[in-house]
């Protein structure tokens, strides 16, 4: 248990279930948005502007992973690419004052039910689990038997995670496998569980391609007039949050980014992907640990 007494009634919280909501639905009108033929940049435009509409703001760019792709894929500004007879993996974050929410789900057209299924119970079998006191690895446990149970492996090398202010990525880290030790969750914590399902060996590694950064440090003195209205750009608006080129207003984007990496100002995040020829599926939600389980967010 926890030795704080936490309000789950307190502002942050509402925040977060705003957030939660706002999410849900935005996941579910995307989700009807894509087709076979439909432009991935259609796709998240749509996503990112009903998040606004809705009264939210982007939590990070809406992340479009196909078939071997496990995550971090986004579209560029003159992204052409279309859906195909695909597994699609749709990955959305939404904030309200800096408070997140974060959920995924796949959309198959390339008909392998049984892996979409595999990572959608694996979740299951972790929301069951949640509650103060429960170690990290036994969340870990039950998603890696519920995938193994279909003949699949879980990504072992992505993990769930908390959702801190204006932090996406925050301590403690959720396992999709079973590890020896773990962390006890603690009442008041807010947590993303992500389990990733694959048919290939359940290890991603880099691609090379990257769309995504975000903020590392801002006192770098930056020459370039192009790069330093980025990096306003980057400080007022997205803050500490995952950000897409395609959302920088400069002219030539690749160019601001080039240079903030250069200089340590940002950090990018590659596609990660199994090896070609395999499938990820992912299912995600948000909980809040309450004083006796959980609270879903995102549903
Ligand atoms: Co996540």
């Amino acid at each position: 248990m926890s030795d704080t007494e936490v309000d789950l009634t307190d502002e942050r919280y509402d925040k977060h279930r705003e957030a939660g909501e706002i999410l849900a639905q935005v996941r579910e009108e995307t989700v009807k948005k894509i087709d076979i033929g439909v432009t991935h940049l259609e796709v998240a435009e749509f996503a990112e502007e009903r998040i606004r509409e809705l009264g939210g703001e982007v939590g990070f760019p809406v992340n479009i992973s196909v078939d071997e792709v496990a995550a971090h894929d986004t579209p560029d500004r003159d992204d052409e690419r279309t859906f195909g007879e695909e597994m699609i993996n749709i990955d959305l974050g939404v904030h309200v004052d800096g408070w997140l929410a974060d959920t995924a789900v796949t959309v198959d057209f390339s008909g392998h039910d049984q892996l979409v299924e595999a990572s959608a119970e694996a979740l299951e079998a972790a929301i069951e689990r949640i509650r103060p006191g429960v170690e990290t690895g036994e969340i870990g446990a039950a998603i890696e038997s519920t995938i193994d149970g279909y003949g699949y492996n879980p990504v072992v090398n992505l993990t769930g995670h908390a959702l801190e202010h204006w932090n996406q990525h925050a301590e403690p880290n959720i396992p999709n496998r079973a590890v020896a030790q773990g962390i006890e969750l603690e009442a008041g914590q807010v947590i993303a569980i992500e389990p990733f399902a694959t048919d290939g060996g359940g290890k991603v590694t880099e691609g090379n391609r990257t769309e995504i950064y975000k903020l590392d440090r801002e006192d770098v003195p930056v020459r370039d007039r192009r790069a330093r209205a980025a990096l306003e750009q980057i400080t007022e608006e997205f803050r500490t949050l995952p950000f897409a080129t395609r959302w920088l207003d400069t002219r030539r984007p690749e160019m601001a980014i080039r240079r903030l990496e250069q200089h340590g100002i940002i950090d990018g995040y590659p596609i990660l992907k199994e090896d070609d020829g395999y499938l990820v599926s992912q299912k995600e939600h948000t909980v809040i640990v309450t004083e006796t389980g959980c609270e879903v967010t995102t549903l």
